[in-house]
C-alpha cells in the first residue's frame, strides 16, 4: 500500500537516496532540508524545528505513516550538536503526533558507527539531559582544540543511539505501536565524506579507523534499503535497535562484548 514518509536531509546523500528509493516504490515523500526540499527548515533552530509539524500537516492533511530523521553534520563545531542530536530528536518528537492515525506508523533515525569511537562524557550527558545551552557550551569548549573537536561528532551519535534505547520501549513509541529504531552506518560515499575519501590513500587511512571488511565503503542506497525496511509495514516488532550497516566495523571493534 502507498505510504507517506517524511525524510529530513532529503536533498543529499543518504536522505536523498532514501527518498528516491521510496518514491520509486510508489510512496509519497515529503522531504525536509535547508534548501532544495518540499519543506525548507533549519533544524539547528527552535523556529525550524517548531514549524515542522504545521508544514508537514499542510502537505499531508490526512497524516503520515513514517518519519525518517537523517539530516546531520560532521563538522567539529557546536552546530553539529544542534542538528545531529537536538534536531533529530525534535524531528521525531514533533512529528510523532502526525503518525498516530496511520495503520502502520514507523520511525527511524541515523546514528553512526562513530558512536563507538571516543566521545566526551560531559557532552553526551548534557545532550541526554535535554539541556541544549549546556551542550552547545560544552561543544564550544571542545571545538576550540583540534583534538577535542574530533569528539563532538561521535558524542552526538552516541547520545542519539542512547536516546533511541531509552525511548523506544516507552509509552510514546512502543506504547503507541510505533517501532522506533536507528541505523549506524560505516563509511558511506556522500558529500559528507567525499573530502575524506577523495584519494585511495585517504580512503585506506580512514578504513584503518573504520574497518569495513565486508565490501568496503558503501553507496547511500545501502543505508536507504535498511531505513526503508525499518519504516515499512513489515517491521512490526523491532524496538530500539541500532542496526549497524557498516561492513563489519561494529563486529571488528566490539566483538562479542555487547553480550
Ligand atoms: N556519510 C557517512 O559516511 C555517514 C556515516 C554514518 C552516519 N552518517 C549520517 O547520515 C546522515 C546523512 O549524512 P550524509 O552522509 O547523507 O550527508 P550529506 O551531507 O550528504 O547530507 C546531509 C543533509 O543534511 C542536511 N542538513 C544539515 N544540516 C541541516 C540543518 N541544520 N537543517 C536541515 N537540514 C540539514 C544537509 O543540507 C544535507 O542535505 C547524517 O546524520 C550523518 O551523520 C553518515
Amino acid at each position: 500500500m502507498a505510504r507517506t514518509y517524511v525524510i529530513t536531509g532529503a536533498a543529499s546523500g543518504i536522505g536523498k537516496a532514501t527518498a528516491e528509493l521510496l518514491e520509486g516504490r510508489g510512496h509519497t515523500v515529503i522531504g525536509i532540508d535547508l534548501h532544495g526540499a518540499d519543506v525548507e527548515a533549519d533544524l539547528t533552530t527552535a523556529d525550524g524545528r517548531g514549524g515542522l509539524a504545521d508544514a508537514v500537516r499542510e502537505k499531508a492533511p490526512d497524516g503520515i505513516d513514517a518519519v525518517v530523521a537523517v539530516a546531520g553534520l560532521a563538522h567539529p563545531v557546536p552546530a553539529t550538536v544542534a542538528v545531529n542530536y537536538f534536531g533529530m530528536v525534535a524531528t521525531l518528537e514533533n512529528l510523532r503526533p502526525l503518525l498516530l492515525g496511520s495503520p502502520a506508523p514507523r520511525a527511524a533515525g541515523v546514528a553512526s558507527m562513530a558512536s563507538l569511537q571516543p566521545h566526551d562524557a560531559e557532552l553526551v550527558e548534557a545532550m541526554l539531559a535535554g539541556d541544549e545551552p549546556r551542550s552547545l557550551a560544552r561543544a564550544e569548549v571542545l571545538a576550540a582544540d583540534e583534538q577535542t573537536g574530533q569528539l563532538i561528532y561521535g558524542s552526538t551519535k552516541a547520545a542519539f543511539a542512547r536516546w533511541i534505547r531509552r525511548n523506544a520501549a516507552g509509552p510514546d513509541w512502543a506504547g503507541a505501536s510505533i517501532p522506533l529504531n536507528a541505523v549506524a552506518p560505516g563509511i558511506i560515499r556522500t558529500p559528507m565524506t567525499e573530502g575524506m575519501i577523495a584519494t585511495e590513500e585517504a580512503a585506506q587511512e580512514l578504513l584503518k579507523i573504520v574497518p569495513m571488511p565486508l565490501n568496503g565503503i558503501a553507496e547511500p542506497a545501502v543505508v536507504a534499503h535498511l531505513l526503508a525496511w525499518l519504516t515499512s509495514e513489515e517491521n512490526s516488532h523491532l524496538c530500539g535497535q541500532v542496526v549497524f550497516v557498516d561492513g563489519g566495523s561494529d563486529v571488528v571493534i566490539r566483538g562479542d562484548s555487547v553480550w
